[in-house]
């Protein structure tokens, strides 16, 4: 077992099961290249503690650029017997730059440290990936608001008609979450950018090496505080994960809605070519398969970060082999947002609206009622009655099987005497949409302002 990094205390070498086991390259090798810049930071500071002489210093940089040159190349990656990426590399190094001074490198570090501050940088690498990606699928919604900036949706509450809404406030409904997940990465960084280096298998090292030299090195803001929790702790790769599922969640809703807008019954949208799926069979198809997998994707998204907090429930500290299985989960987490945000983001940027439509259906489903009670409050009305009659208003139409808009003098008047020909300033859906000035509203001018604002924060994560 000549390349392994221990053994010296073993009679034997290891089972073929247990390698099987506990091998973890086809996995960890894409950390190949941070294991190598970790080794770089790692190389100065036993300079600068009096381990590594200039000279040996400039080798072992040298050494690890070629490296990290034939990483990159693929011309060097994990043999069968290589246990993880930190094996197969100080195996690759000691290949480069000799036995005796490759030898030297892992002096007053453990690969608990290593692994716990690799994960950390890849994760704050790809989450600005992730973050930009966001940012395009925000100005994709932003964009399309504009360009639809009078276009009116039926608002529905338990799917039902409610009230109507500018689509433009719609859509900005799906944009904020957005923004709030970019917060959240941008809040989890603080956190994401300790740095484990120096914390050795548990209790730190005796040869007076600075993390803080080694965080420096690496673009972290500083060394963790506790070697115990910078080996064990995970809890910042779970939020990553619990941000991750986040985003694909708050996709997921806009994901469905768009699945459903796309039914020949509601008809609200059509779909580009490029980012629709025809049927193995059926010839006339045109499937949402993209808002689809994003849907089901999430549910992938959620299981990545569950399944990570089980495997972290009640292990104990420090450092437990457990904590290998953090990687999957959290890099299959990166590919699947990857992979799904530059889908979505194209398919909200080629989505037509059948604004005229959407229209038509906002009155419907006698959506003005609150209209009318509202009036009435303005003309004196306690709410509590005013609640009642456009309530009955609402009945008597519907038993007649015509809109509110469509009620004569009289039949307003049975229904009850507040409820003069004044009333129908308040029956268009362009007047009751307009009418919703307050904060947040979804008269045209407040959903303006908020977007404009919407930009901003978005612009500031
Ligand atoms: N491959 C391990 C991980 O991903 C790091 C190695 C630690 N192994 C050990 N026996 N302490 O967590």
């Amino acid at each position: 077992n000549e390349g392994a990094l221990w053994g010296g205390r073993f009679a034997s070498g290891p089972s073929a099961a247990l390698e099987a086991l506990s091998r973890s390259t086809h996995f960890d090798w894409r950390l190949a290249l941070y294991d190598i810049r970790g080794s770089h930071a790692h190389a100065t500071a036993l300079e600068a503690a009096g381990y590594l002489s200039a000279d040996d210093a400039a080798a072992m940089h040298a050494g690890l650029d070629r490296l990290a040159e034939k990483v990159r190349s693929g011309e060097l990656s994990p043999r069968p017997g290589d246990e993880d990426v930190h094996g197969a590399l100080e195996q690759m190094l000691l290949d480069e730059v000799g036995s005796e001074l490759g030898g030297r490198l892992r002096a007053g570090r453990s690969r608990n440290d290593q692994i716990a501050t690799f994960v950390r940088m890849y994760l704050l690498d790809h989450a600005s990936v992730i973050a930009r990606e966001v940012l395009q699928l925000v100005d994709a919604l932003v964009a399309q608001a504009e360009a639809n900036a009078a276009a009116i949706l039926p608002g529905r509450t338990h799917l039902q008609h409610a009230q109507p809404v500018l689509l433009a406030h719609h859509l900005q409904a799906h944009a904020w979450p957005l923004v709030r997940d970019l917060e959240r990465l941008r809040d989890w960084r603080v956190r994401a950018g300790v740095s484990p280096y120096g914390g050795g298998a548990l209790a730190g090292s005796t040869l007076g090496l600075d993390p803080a030299l080694v965080a420096q090195e690496l673009g972290l803001d500083r060394p963790a505080e506790n070697s115990m929790d910078a080996t064990a702790a995970r809890d910042v790769v779970a939020e990553f994960a619990f941000i991750a599922a986040q985003i694909g969640i708050d996709i997921s809703r806009l994901a469905e809605e768009i699945i459903v807008w796309n039914t020949r019954e509601f008809d609200f949208v059509t779909l580009d070519d490029g980012y629709s799926t025809g049927s193995s069979i059926m010839p006339q198809k045109k499937n949402p398969d993209i808002a689809e997998l994003a849907r089901g994707k999430a549910g992938r998204l959620i299981g990545n970060l569950t399944g990570l907090l089980a495997t972290l429930k009640a292990l104990p500290l420090a450092y437990n082999r457990d904590l290998q299985e953090d990687k999957e989960p959290i890099f299959d987490s990166v590919d699947t947002l990857e992979v799904v945000l530059p889908a979505f983001t194209g398919m909200i940027q080629t989505l037509v609206f059948h604004t005229e439509r959407m229209a038509a259906q906002a009155p419907e489903g006698f959506s003005l009622a609150t209209d009318v009670a509202e009036w009435l409050v303005k003309q004196g009305v306690p709410f509590r009655d005013a609640h009642e009659i456009s309530g009955s208003l609402v009945r008597a139409c519907e038993e007649r099987g015509i809109g509110l808009e469509d009620a004569d003098d009289a039949l307003l008047a049975s229904v009850s005497d507040h409820l003069t020909p004044g009333v129908r300033s308040v029956l268009s859906i362009e007047g009751s949409v307009a009418s919703r000035a307050g904060a947040g509203g979804t008269a045209p001018d407040r959903v303006a302002e908020q977007r404009a604002e919407l930009i901003e924060r978005a612009q500031q994560a």
